[in-house]
């Protein structure tokens, strides 16, 4: 197969972990004989840097005219302590996704066996945990209308939703579940919030093309606490775009490190992949980030174009940098595998190398 893949490795550790991901598939692309073809862009910080916006018009070019995008992260700390400042690298990526339509947001939630002592909670509690977050990426309060009075003491942010952003992420949602064991949990806030009281209305109509599938309903902030109360409960979160944001990063401490979870945002003609982490400001350059989910993100890619058995290999092949400790500091404190070299681990395993280990 032929995929032509833009690589938006943003900011901070952005292009240490997307290199990381870019091994690994140009590894698969050698062994299942594909071409995969990487073109560079920038965006965040990083853009506005070099063009003054967060996402240049060559950056969405690019992204429009591509099978698909690979993302790294965005963000830097000069922004995050500047409230006034009207440019921001968090546009860039929002941006994207209002532009490619990336409607869905896929999350998916599970502790590897040989990690279920690295999280905080209990290993009776998370062992078996298995589900996925479907949330909604181009509405609600990201992208409702934004005002600041000019005396700059009054804010609001307008939190919209309509009937069809609602369906269609609903679908995919449902469909998700047909094929695994059959639960949608609707997350909201339907005691207080109108939107989410509408969210309801559509999702329980939608349910009913899906017979099969139980759906049950949870307000977000008993939500939070059955997540690392009973995470096993859960088979497909379905949940609007700003409690999706929070409950995932929630749900990353049973895998054991934020490091681990990717994503998939998917939308009716494009597609992005990314971490769900951030861009990590102080382990810039220090070579001490998690690359596993940028290469697990690569791995969702691989699957959305049907590559099964590439995908599988992935998966395989970062179970044994797991199994094997070729992992980053995240996961073992005394560790002396960095980004690169458990970049490299998993890449080797791929090319099937006989020296996975580096000198
Ligand atoms: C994420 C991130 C983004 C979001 C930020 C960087 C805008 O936190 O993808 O989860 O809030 O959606
Ligand atoms: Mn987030």
């Amino acid at each position: 197969m032929n995929l032509k893949i833009a690589l938006l490795a943003g900011d901070g550790i952005g292009p240490e972990v997307i290199l990381q991901a870019k091994k690994a598939l140009y590894a698969i692309g050698v062994v299942y004989d594909h071409e995969f073809v990487f073109e560079d862009a920038f965006v965040g910080a990083i853009a506005i840097e070099k063009t003054g916006n967060p996402l240049p018009e060559q950056t969405l070019n690019l992204c429009l005219n591509t099978d698909a995008v690979l993302f790294g992260a965005i963000g830097d700390p000069k922004y995050d302590n500047d409230p006034d400042s009207k440019v921001r690298p968090e546009q860039g990526l929002l941006k994207l996704r209002k532009e490619l339509g990336l409607f869905a947001n896929i999350r998916p939630i599970k502790p590897y066996d040989s990690l279920l002592d690295s999280s905080p909670l209990k290993r009776k509690i998370i062992e078996g945990a298995d589900f996925i977050i479907f949330r909604e990426l181009t509405g609600g309060v990201y992208f409702g209308e934004k005002k600041l009075n000019e005396a700059g003491t009054f804010a609001s942010d307008l939190c919209e939703y309509s009937e069809e952003e609602i369906s269609r992420i609903t679908h995919l949602a449902f469909k998700s579940a047909q094929k695994r064991r059959k639960k949608v949990t609707l997350v909201d806030k339907a005691n207080v919030l109108e939107t989410s009281r509408l969210w309801r209305k559509v999702v329980k109509k939608v349910a009913e093309d899906y017979p099969e599938v139980i759906l049950d309903f949870l307000f977000v902030d008993n939500a939070a606490m059955q997540i690392i109360l009973n995470p096993k409960q859960f088979d497909v979160i379905l949940t609007e775009n700003l409690f999706g944001d929070i409950l995932s990063d929630e749900a990353s401490v049973i895998t054991g490190s934020i490091g681990l979870l990717a994503s998939a945002s998917l939308g009716h003609t494009n597609a992005l992949f990314e971490p769900i982490h951030g861009s990590y400001p102080q382990a810039t350059g220090k070579n001490i980030a998690n690359p596993i989910a940028s290469i697990l993100s690569a791995a969702m890619l691989l699957e959305h174009f049907g590559l099964h058995k590439e995908a599988k290999k992935v998966y395989e092949a970062v179970e044994k940098a797991i199994e094997d400790n070729a992992v980053t500091v995240d996961l073992k404190s005394d560790s002396k595998f960095g980004t690169n070299e458990v970049g490299d681990f998993i890449a080797n395993f791929i090319l099937n190398k006989d020296d996975l280990y580096f000198k």
